[in-house]
């Protein structure tokens, strides 16, 4: 491995990059001497991605123009993207009857569509690199549903059908594309869901952590962001070669049952 002191002459493109994983993972690459475009539409992602010594693109990815700006951005400045780390997400909890059709379009634009864009628009230089390296920040929500979270839902099963795609479509070219699906990691997305699940269901906020989000784990535990980023930066290694189309679940053993 690599450290911060020897260069290493690959490019990641990271989104979602202010706080929780994609956080971790820019601060992991930069200690594995990847240099990192961090794209986000939160300033305070600028102040992270300064202080790990990464760019910053600032983007709304729900705008398919911006998806494509940030990748040229990455090639404007290094000349190449060699990992790709769809990663930017949010929630909104709310039964089907209910959910606002704008919150559904916000979370598939941003969560579905935007990781096709990108990797839509890294695929030629990846392919002349003969070298490329997709990761799809899913969920166990990819793997199982949960109600009140129609669009998350639907947007992060559909990230597997992309992985897989792209998988089959890269594997002659020597990209791979693989997710990962985490159950609840202590990130503010979490931190902000904790209210909306009390509200659900009518329950304190403690009892949403023990008997909703814990309910299924055998590790009874929230996940760190860096547990999920040591995994992101396995997926994107070179010893990652023959792992391609599949889902990595970090999910406290909830899928084992
Ligand atoms: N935290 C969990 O428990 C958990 C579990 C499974 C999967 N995930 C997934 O991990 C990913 C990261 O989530 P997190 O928990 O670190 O959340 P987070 O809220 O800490 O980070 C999400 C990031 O996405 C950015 N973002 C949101 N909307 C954007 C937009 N329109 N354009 C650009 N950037 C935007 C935010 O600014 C933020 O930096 C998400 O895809 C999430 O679905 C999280």
């Amino acid at each position: 491995m690599t450290n911060a002191t020897t260069p290493n002459p690959r490019v990641a493109l990271v989104t979602g990059t202010a706080s929780g994983i994609g956080a971790a993972v820019v601060h992991q690459f930069r200690e594995l001497g990847y240099q990192v475009l961090a794209v986000d539409f939160n300033e305070q992602a600028k102040e992270k991605a300064d202080a790990e010594g990464a760019a910053f693109f600032k983007a709304d990815l729900t705008d398919g123009d911006a998806c494509k700006a940030a990748v040229a951005e990455a090639i404007r400045r290094f000349g190449r993207v060699d990992i790709l780390v769809n990663n930017a997400g949010i929630q909104h909890v709310s039964p089907i009857e209910d959910f606002p059709e704008a919150k559904w379009r916000q979370i598939i634009d941003l969560m579905l569509t935007a990781p096709f864009l990108l990797t839509q628009a890294v695929w030629p230089w990846m392919r002349q690199n003969g070298w490329g390296r997709i990761i799809n920040v899913a969920s166990v929500h990819a793997q199982v549903a949960s109600p009140g979270k129609s669009a998350y839902i639907s947007a992060k099963h559909g990230m597997i059908g992309l992985t897989k795609t792209a998988a089959l479509e890269g594997g002659s070219q020597g990209i791979t594309a693989n997710a990962i699906c985490p159950a609840y990691v202590k990130t503010p997305l979490v931190e902000n869901q904790i209210a909306d699940q009390a509200k659900l269901h009518g329950m304190e906020e403690q009892e949403v952590i023990e008997q909703i989000m814990l309910k299924n784990a055998a590790v009874k535990r929230l996940i760190e962001p860096s547990e999920v980023s040591g995994l992101v930066a396995y997926l994107a290694s070179d010893a990652a070669g023959a792992v391609t189309g599949s889902s990595w679940n970090i999910d406290l053993g909830w899928t084992a049952q």
